[in-house]
């Protein structure tokens, strides 16, 4: 954690954290025209209702006189923070060993400048980590034991490997494997992508995860992958990506976004452009359970999911909303925390 003074931090994270909770069950505002999609910096754009309070979080960095990188930063440490969400932090769900392994990047605009981890067990906040190899080694990627040093060695925050219930759960789960019960193997899950804007142009964005429930250990989704679960090109405009990373890893989703609006496509028009390609190459067509945000550096803002139902949120100085997204088919995208199928 960095330059913002640590007790007004916990301060407002304790509040947006009261309302994170809610936002687990609140219901989004209806689609707004593509014309209406847009904001005045400093603009935050995250996915799923649970991005609102960590939006709010980043918009008060900001105001509170943090930086740009800072306000990711604290915004996706409060979502890795909290109990209840069973897709970001210590408290997702594990790995089919029953330890959650996290996967995260950031990204700044101005430089070119990544940093990532992966596959790291028992440290609270992987943004955080990622950030301080961007900031302070000559690597952009990190990963398992090497990633791990390097976070014992800077003194990160350290918390339980997997959280009560989600042992209790994996033990049920692994019981019923046992049985050959064949339970669900790929349960539910989601991501913190959040891209920003900040008034000077500049670009920047950051993606958190436990990934795949149940995943094999050392499996790493698209969530850490430059250019997969994020990318920002500062002069064009920034992508995240959630959902199953398998499916956005092979295309390099994030990526693909930000070339459709450098062509020119408003960022809902790139999301639903990249969908659509990835669509068009995949066997499984759009049975993908993906979903992408997206910004420009005018402001515009967009997103879109294979599955209808995806929301995401939008916050700046004016106001702080959780949005839907167009579904480019009728196949719902899951409840709340999770693209379950
Ligand atoms: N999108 C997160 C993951 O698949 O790990």
């Amino acid at each position: 954690m960095s330059a913002m003074p640590r007790r007004r931090f916990l301060a407002a994270a304790t509040a947006t954290l009261a309302s994170s909770k809610a936002l687990h069950r609140a219901s989004a505002a209806p689609m707004p025209p593509v014309s209406e999609l847009s904001g005045r910096a400093p603009l935050f754009v995250s996915t799923w209702p649970f991005g609102k309070p960590a939006n709010e979080r980043a918009l008060l960095t900001i105001q509170s006189g943090g930086g740009a990188l800072d306000a990711v930063e604290h915004g996706i440490n409060l979502t890795e923070a909290d109990p209840s969400n069973p897709s970001v932090g210590l408290a997702g769900i594990p790995n089919s060993e029953g330890v959650v392994q996290l996967d995260a990047c950031i990204m700044s605009g101005p430089g070119h400048k990544a940093g990532a981890v992966a596959a790291v067990e028992g440290f609270r906040h992987p943004i955080s980590i990622a950030r301080r190899v961007m900031e302070t080694t000559k690597h952009v990627f990190l990963v398992g034991e090497g990633a791990m040093e390097f976070a014992r060695q800077h003194d990160f925050e350290r918390g339980p490997k997997v959280s009560p219930g989600q042992r209790e759960a994996w033990r049920k789960w692994k019981d019923a494997e046992a049985r050959k019960a064949r339970p669900k193997a790929d349960k539910g899950h989601d991501t913190i992508a959040m891209v920003a804007l900040m008034p000077d142009g500049n670009l920047y964005g950051g993606c958190s995860t436990s990934g795949r429930g149940y995943k094999l250990p050392g499996r790493v989704g698209d969530s850490p992958i430059i250019g997969s679960g994020l990318y920002v090109d500062n002069e064009v405009g920034a992508a995240g990506a959630t959902g199953i990373g398998e499916n956005v890893m092979r295309f390099c989703g994030s990526f693909l976004v930000v070339e459709f609006m450098r062509q020119g496509l408003h960022p809902q028009d790139a999301c639903i452009e990249a969908i659509r390609r990835i669509a068009r190459l995949d066997p499984q067509g759009f049975d993908l359970s993906i979903n992408f945000v997206a910004l420009d550096r005018k402001g515009r803002f967009g997103a879109a999911g294979t599955g209808s139902g995806f929301e995401y949120a939008v916050t700046s100085p004016d106001s702080s909303r959780v949005l839907q997204s167009p579904g480019l088919t009728s196949a719902s995208t899951g409840p709340v925390g999770g693209n379950q199928k």
